[in-house]
């Protein structure tokens, strides 16, 4: 389908540049998300591939070609918002092919398209109903037929499942895994969901302030983030991160209490663990100590939140259902496998 390139991408709104010089490959069929907290540029990234923005600089390459001049409707992309507005007195089958009537294409092809993209998005049967009678992921369903039936190089969705309920996020989520596989389209798709990002995702894209932080595959984000911004971003609930001093042998904790480590660093000034790779172990027997503050039970898994004064707060989490007593002194082992450590420019120290 489409390889999208962005060469040096800026954008401003008057005298405020929201994007600030972005270089991207996405291949083609590539599945690739933009994340980033809000405000970041995601949607005008989006708005930019697509042509609903002029970039203020740079170049945008698809397949090779410069589009970056051309109005939308040649760079034969096609976008899903979070809003679907559909017309509501057309029937499904109306809102799935109406650019295409737009566009005077004969009524057999219309036709034969709209079937198609029903038999993929499983609306055969509901293709004469109006948009009042159907539930909000069948809706989403169909902006998403509308999308296909275009035939696109590649697809642009906006946080297209964050209008859904919780169930049917996840039945979405699966929907648009399955079409992406059936499709072989490159997609890019924005989301504030970390699991809609670590699951649906070939590449993650992690945005700041109209910059990349970092590019990479899923698990690379999470297991080898390449500072701090993205090692607290990536990740539910987040990285644990707090101020160390290095030693020769690990490094010290602001209380005092020191961890032994076999790759010491002199430039670790902060070190980080996810509260997945935390074990809670009788007082003095763990890396640090502290005191159970909260406790959370969510039958799947039990998340303690423990205070280490001079410290700070701990997530910890247990697999599981374990009983634990709120202000009982704890110990935290710290999974020597997976530490992170940060130097004063809150870059991640590689050992
Ligand atoms: N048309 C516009 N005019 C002026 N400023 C704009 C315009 N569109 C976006 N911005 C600003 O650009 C910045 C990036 O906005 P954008 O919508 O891309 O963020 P986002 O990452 O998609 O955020 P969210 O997660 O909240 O959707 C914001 O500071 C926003 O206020
Ligand atoms: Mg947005």
């Amino acid at each position: 389908m489409a390889q999208i390139e962005l060469k040096s991408i800026h954008k401003a709104f008057g005298a405020v540049e929201v994007i600030k010089g972005v270089d991207l490959t996405i291949t083609d069929n590539e599945f690739v998300i933009f994340v980033g907290p809000s405000g970041c540029g995601k949607s005008t990234l989006l708005r930019l591939i697509s042509g609903l923005e002029e970039a203020t600089d740079g170049a945008i390459i698809i397949d090779g070609e410069d589009v970056t001049g051309k109005p939308p409707a040649e760079r034969e992309l096609s976008m899903v918002f979070q809003s679907y507005a559909l017309y509501p007195h057309k029937t499904v089958r109306e809102n799935m092919g109406f650019a295409l009537t737009v566009a005077r294409m004969p009524r057999n092809d219309i036709a034969e398209r709209v079937n198609r993209a029903a038999d993929v998005l499983k609306l055969d049967a509901l293709l004469d109903r109006r948009p009042k009678e159907l539930s909000g992921g069948q809706r989403q369903r169909v902006a998403i037929g509308r999308a296909i039936v275009r035939e696109p190089k590649a697809f642009l969705f906006d946080e297209p499942l964050s209008n859904l309920d919780a169930a049917l996020r996840v039945e979405m989520r699966l929907e648009i895994a399955k079409l992406h596989r059936r499709l072989a389209a490159t997609m890019v798709y924005v989301t504030h969901d970390q699991i809609e990002a670590m699951t649906l995702a070939d590449k993650i894209v992690v945005l700041q302030a109209g910059r990349i932080e970092q590019v990479g595959v899923p698990i690379e984000l999470y297991m080898r983030p390449a500072n701090l911004f993205v090692a607290q971003f990536i990740g539910s609930p987040k990285m644990n991160v707090v101020d160390c001093s290095p030693t020769a042998d690990g490094l010290t904790f602001p209380n005092g209490e020191a961890m032994v480590y076999d790759a010491p660093h002199d430039d670790a000034r902060k070190v980080g663990i996810r509260p997945e790779h935390i074990t809670l172990v009788p007082a003095g027997e763990g890396d640090i100590t502290g005191k159970i503050d909260v406790i959370e039970q969510l039958g799947s898994d039990t998340f303690a939140y423990v205070d280490v004064d001079k410290v700070g707060l701990f997530t910890v989490r247990i697999v599981g259902h374990v009983e634990l007593v709120e202000e009982a002194t704890i110990g935290l082992r710290f999974d020597r496998d997976h530490i992170h450590l940060f130097d004063p420019q809150d870059n991640a120290i590689r050992s």
